[in-house]
């Protein structure tokens, strides 16, 4: 522990169970002396267990569903009366696929369930910062982060319509952490992570043996939902002020390899 989030109030989106790397960062948030609210959608929270990790991190649960801009405009509202002022951070921690749920494969997508995973997963994100943006809720110096994937940037067959979600998500970061940046002294980024076993990545094809190659190419082996949480914390200190608009991988050295010996050597 290094105290390095002592004062500092924000919002943490997307704790489900304890699986969750939104949950391993209010732990860790908590630990570095933090004080947050947790969000998650209404039916998230029942299915849950998040009333633990708030007992736990002594926070309080606003429920939320991301694509709704009243819930949202409630949430922040709300957040900043109960933290008593502004906000320092805020995780935007959610993804949905109904496509990869349904089990439709990417060339036969039922564009309903397209564009519900894109609100979620995507447009969710910027509908967060226009909220916090209009109102003026974020306190100089702040940080933003969204978690994406690799498959943004390359093919990973089985991660679907996600991919191309993940693309808006960092596109977002971007295009909007300029204006966050010029008008506020705010840091925009996303953090593009290993695979990790939570519900949501364990709802993709072929997620076992993913994980397990991803795990053998990585010079550092694959990124856990704690490395993250701890990642984001520093994300989140005052140590990385001039971090803004980037896409930050954190995946034990896999997106810069193109094969290792360990790979190498399963085909010897
Ligand atoms: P998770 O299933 O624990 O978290 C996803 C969260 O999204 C859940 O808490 C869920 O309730 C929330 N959510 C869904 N619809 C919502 C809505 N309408 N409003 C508000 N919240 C909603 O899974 P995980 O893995 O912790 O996912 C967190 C983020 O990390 C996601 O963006 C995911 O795509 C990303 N990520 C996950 C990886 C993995 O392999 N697990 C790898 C890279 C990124």
């Amino acid at each position: 522990m290094y105290h390095l989030l002592k004062g500092k109030r924000g919002i943490i989106f997307g704790a489900l169970d304890e699986n969750s790397i939104a949950w391993k960062t209010a732990e860790r948030v908590h630990e570095e002396g933090g004080t947050f609210v947790l969000t998650n959608a209404p039916a998230s929270i029942r299915l849950g267990n998040i009333t633990e990790l708030a007992q736990k991190t002594n926070s309080q649960i606003i429920p939320a569903d991301a694509t709704l801009v009243t819930d949202l405009e409630n949430l922040v509202e709300q957040a900043t009366a109960i933290l008593g002022g502004k906000i320092d951070f805020v995780l935007h921690s959610i993804g949905m696929s109904v496509n990869v749920r349904k089990g439709n494969h990417y060339t036969n997508q039922d564009y309903d369930y397209t564009e519900k995973g894109w609100n979620v997963s995507a447009l969710s994100f910027h509908k967060v910062l226009q909220v916090l943006y209009k109102k003026q809720a974020m306190n100089e110096w702040g940080s933003i982060i969204a978690l994406s994937y690799m498959a943004a940037q390359r093919v990973f067959p089985d991660y679907n319509d996600m991919a191309d979600n993940k693309a808006y998500l960092e596109s977002v970061a971007r295009s909007f952490g300029y204006f966050f940046g010029r008008d506020y002294n705010v840091r925009v980024n996303t953090i593009s992570q290993s695979p990790t076993a939570t519900r949501a990545g364990q709802g993709v094809k072929g997620f076992e043996e993913f994980i397990a190659f991803s795990e053998k190419m990585a010079p550092l082996g694959n990124a856990t939902a704690l490395d993250c949480a701890n990642y984001t914390v520093a994300m989140f200190s005052d140590l990385t002020r001039k971090v803004t608009l980037q896409n930050l991988y954190h995946d034990g050295g896999f997106s810069n390899m193109g094969v290792s010996q360990q790979v190498m050597e399963m085909f010897e």
